[in-house]
C-alpha cells in the first residue's frame, strides 16, 4: 500500500486534538483512507460493473484505491450489483442519486464523496483503457501536473469504432471547446482523466455541472490554468448495454459553452427558458392562424386552443431541454404540466394587470405591453424552477 505521508494530507489548521499522543498512537494502527478514488458514473450498466471491477483490480492491484459508482436510479439493477460487490469488498462504494441526472454532476458528487488526494473518472462500459490509470497516477505524484487526460486525439490515440457522423460531431465539439474556452488539450471531450484533489476543489464552486462534458467545465472553471498532460488511448467498443449519447447531449454542450461564456451575466437556464418561450409564441400564432383560417373556429376558441398548445409545447420543451437534469416522467410529468399551466396562468394575469396599470398611467402602449410580458416571463421562470422542477426531483 502506498500510504500518503501524514504531512501531505494535514489541513492548514487542525484542531489541537490532532497532535495529541492518544490519537497519534491510534492512527499508527489504522488503515489509511484511499489514495486514489476512481469515479464510475452509471446509467443502466448492470452487466459492465463486475468486468470493470475485475479490470481495476488487475491494474491497480497493490495500490490503495477505491471505486465509487455514482448511479442515477438505473432501472436494470446496477445499484444492486454494486451493493452486492461492496458488501464483499470495502474498496467498492455506491452513491445512489434519485431525481437527478447527468454524467458531469455524477462525477462532481462522486469526488465530493471521496477524500482521496487523487481522483479519476472512467466509463463503466470498458471503452476507456484502465491500464493508463497507474501512469496517470505516477505523473500526478511525481511531476508538477494537475490533470492527466486520456486522449483519443494525440499520436497513437483513436476513436475506435465510432461512425463517421459521431466522429465529425466530436471533432466539431472539440474545436468549439478549444477555441471558445481555450482548453489547452487535444481531447477536451474525453470522459477519462485523473485530477489532483486541490485542483478540483479550486474549480468546484465555478463548475456548471451541465451535461456530459465535465473536462471542458473543469478547464473553464479553474481559477488558474490547469497544468495538463495527455496520454493516448484507443477508444474501445462498448462492452454491454447501450450508449446514452444522443442529440440532447449536443444541446447540453452548447448550454455549457454559453454558461461558461456569459453565465456570470445571465443564467443560461433563463436564456433557454426565453428561447422556449419564443418558440411557444410561434406555435401559438401558427395554431391560431390554422384555427381561424382552416377550421374556421370562433376567435376565442382558436385563441384558447393556441394557448393550450403553446403551454403544453413549452412545458414539454422546457422539460426536455431547460430542465433536462431534473426532467419529469410518468405521473410527475402530468403533475408538472398542471403546475406549469397554473403558474403561467398567474403569470398571464400579472402580465395583463401590470400592462393595463402602466397603460392607464399614460405609458406608451408597447412599453406597457413589454413591461407586462417581462414581468410574466420572470415570474414564470422563477416560480416554475422553484415548484415545477424542484431541485429535489419533485
Ligand atoms: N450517473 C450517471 N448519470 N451516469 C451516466 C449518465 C447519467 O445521466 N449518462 C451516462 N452515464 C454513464 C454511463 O453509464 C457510462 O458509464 C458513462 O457515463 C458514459 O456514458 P456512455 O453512454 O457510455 O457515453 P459515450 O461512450 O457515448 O461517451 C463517453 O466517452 C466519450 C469519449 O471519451 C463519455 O465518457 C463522454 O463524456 C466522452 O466524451
Ligand atoms: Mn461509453
Amino acid at each position: 500500500m502506498s500510504a500518503v505521508p501524514a504531512s501531505e494530507l494535514a489541513p492548514k489548521s487542525l484542531p489541537a486534538d490532532a497532535a495529541r499522543a492518544p490519537l497519534l498512537e491510534r492512527l499508527a494502527h489504522t488503515q489509511p483512507g484511499p489514495h486514489l478514488s476512481v469515479i464510475v458514473p452509471t446509467r443502466n450498466e448492470r452487466d459492465n460493473v463486475i468486468p470493470l471491477y475485475n479490470l481495476l483490480c488487475a491494474t491497480l492491484n497493490e495500490r490503495n484505491w477505491e471505486m465509487i459508482v455514482v448511479d442515477d436510479d438505473s432501472a436494470d439493477g446496477t445499484a444492486e450489483v454494486v451493493c452486492w460487490l461492496a458488501q464483499h469488498d470495502r474498496r467498492v462504494r455506491l452513491l445512489s442519486r434519485i431525481g437527478r441526472r447527468g454524467l458531469a454532476s455524477a462525477f462532481v458528487e462522486g469526488v465530493q464523496a471521496s477524500t482521496a488526494p487523487y481522483v479519476a473518472v472512467i466509463d463503466a462500459d470498458l471503452q476507456h483503457d484502465e491500464t493508463l490509470l497507474p501512469r496517470m497516477l505516477a505523473l500526478l505524484e511525481n511531476e508538477p501536473v494537475d490533470i492527466v487526460v486520456g486522449s483519443r486525439y494525440v499520436d497513437e490515440g483513436g476513436v475506435g469504432d465510432w461512425d463517421a457522423g459521431r466522429a465529425r460531431i466530436s471533432a466539431l465539439a472539440t474545436r468549439l471547446g478549444r477555441k471558445l474556452l481555450r482548453v489547452p488539450v487535444n481531447d477536451p471531450m474525453s470522459g477519462f482523466f485523473m485530477i489532483r484533489r486541490e485542483a478540483f476543489a479550486d474549480a468546484l464552486r465555478n463548475l456548471s455541472g451541465i451535461g456530459f462534458k465535465i473536462l471542458v467545465d473543469l478547464f473553464a472553471s479553474s481559477p488558474r490554468p490547469l497544468r495538463a498532460r495527455e496520454l493516448p488511448f484507443e477508444f474501445r467498443t462498448r462492452h454491454a448495454g447501450e450508449s446514452k449519447f444522443d442529440a440532447m447531449i449536443g444541446i447540453e454542450y452548447l448550454m455549457l459553452l454559453a454558461d461558461k461564456l456569459i453565465g456570470h451575466i445571465v443564467p443560461v437556464r433563463f436564456l433557454m427558458f426565453l428561447a422556449v418561450g419564443g418558440s411557444g409564441l410561434i406555435n401559438h400564432l401558427v395554431v391560431l392562424w390554422m384555427g381561424l383560417n382552416l377550421v374556421h373556429m370562433p376567435f376565442a376558441a382558436a385563441q384558447g386552443l393556441a394557448t393550450g398548445v403553446a403551454m403544453v409545447g413549452n412545458f414539454t420543451l422546457n422539460n426536455m431541454l431547460t430542465y433536462r437534469d431534473r426532467r419529469l416522467t410518468g405521473w410527475k410529468f402530468v403533475y408538472g404540466l398542471a403546475s406549469f399551466c397554473a403558474i403561467c396562468g398567474i403569470g398571464a394575469l400579472a402580465n395583463v394587470g401590470i400592462a393595463s396599470a402602466l397603460f392607464a398611467d399614460h405609458a406608451v402602449w408597447w412599453l406597457a405591453g413589454l413591461a407586462g410580458a417581462a414581468m410574466s416571463v420572470v415570474w414564470n421562470y422563477a416560480a416554475t424552477s422553484a415548484l415545477t422542477w424542484r431541485q429535489d426531483g419533485g
